[in-house]
């Protein structure tokens, strides 16, 4: 019994792992270990020794258990403890985040930090929706600078996010702020600056005192965001039909003015439409070309590159920041 002793004690000194523990432990006290044999051996034994072999058999039992128990807390010992202060391991280049919705949350965080509502709209959409209640009346020329995808079941793909104020005004009353990001089409050439497919992001503000100040402020913490606080911005007059007065913003960057969005305040006619009184309330609508954006900052020059996922092209967008 003291050479199985010895032979354990020999034998634990080499081992370093939890699982070989178990292993040898198995081999000496398990099911079919020596212990459990030798314990069935004592029926060979005279019944005048067997009492005292058997108590001497389970003081060597107990002892290897202890011998056991202590190596185990040995090992637990030397596993080093998880030190939750340890900077993580980075999870950029895992995957990357396309830059259009890069630069589209980035806007849109903007706008959610001012209070504005982030809602949706469908691509496929009513003329009623996309022209009619926007101040653009079938035959109306301003047509002509959208061209338009229509469906056969008289449907349409909407060709700017516009339609959004629309539906937005109709089912919430004033005072009200809301934005939207989605796709949009039109029947262009894809080229490197068109596209017929392409995003934008819309957003409208209607109370009672809006002013053009309130849109500038506004458009001027967008531009902002992206490209910095010393950027210049300025306001130049433009014509949509949905707005009264409208005007494009330009933002001069890196040596050059780069037209950049329009907006305007809500043309009257269009707060009619959606029930809302112009005499006591004003607002002011912007469409963001998000491709646009997107461009400048990242000094792209083909608008192809964003449709076409060469992983070379979408690498460039790892260390950015996702919102
Ligand atoms: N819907 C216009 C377009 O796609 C962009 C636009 C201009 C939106 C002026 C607006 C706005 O809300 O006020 O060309």
């Amino acid at each position: 019994m003291n050479e199985i002793y010895e032979e354990v004690v020999e034998k634990l000194k080499s081992v370093k792992s939890l699982s070989d523990l178990d292993t040898l432990k198995a081999e000496y006290l398990g099911r079919k270990g020596k212990i459990r044999k030798l314990f069935g051996d004592l029926k060979k034994v005279d019944e005048a020794k067997r009492r005292e072999l058997g108590r001497k058999l389970n003081e060597l039992k107990s002892a290897l258990e202890e011998a056991f128990n202590k190596k185990r807390e040995e090992l637990l010992d030397q596993v080093e403890p998880l030190d939750p202060s340890m900077p993580g391991e980075s999870w950029y280049g895992v995957g990357t985040l396309h830059p259009i919705y890069i630069v589209a949350n980035r806007i849109l965080n903007v706008l959610e930090s001012m209070g504005f509502d982030i809602g949706e709209g469908p691509e496929v959409e009513e003329e009623y929706y996309n022209f009619e209640m926007l101040n653009i009346p079938k035959y109306h020329p301003a047509r002509d600078m959208q061209q338009s995808l229509y469906l056969n079941n008289g449907k349409m793909l909407r060709t700017h996010t516009s339609p959004f104020q629309i539906r937005y005004m109709l089912k919430h009353k004033p005072p009200l702020k809301a934005a939207t990001f989605g796709r949009v089409f039109r029947a262009d050439e894809f080229d490197a600056t068109h596209s017929p497919v392409f995003h934008q992001i819309e957003g409208l503000a209607v109370d009672r005192n809006i002013s053009i100040g309130d849109l500038k402020w506004t458009l001027e913490r967008i531009v902002e965001e992206l490209f910095g606080k010393d950027v210049k911005v300025k306001f130049l007059p433009s014509y949509f039909p949905f707005t009264e007065p409208s005007m494009e913003v330009s933002v001069f960057y890196k040596g050059k003015w780069l037209e950049m969005l329009g907006c305007g305040m809500i043309h009257p006619k269009v707060l009619e439409n959606v029930g809302i009184n112009p005499e006591e309330w004003s607002g002011y609508a912007f469409g963001i070309g998000v491709e646009r954006f997107a461009m400048v900052k990242y000094e792209i020059e083909d608008i192809r590159m964003f449709y076409e996922n060469d992983i070379r092209f979408l690498e460039m967008f790892k260390s950015e920041r996702w919102i």
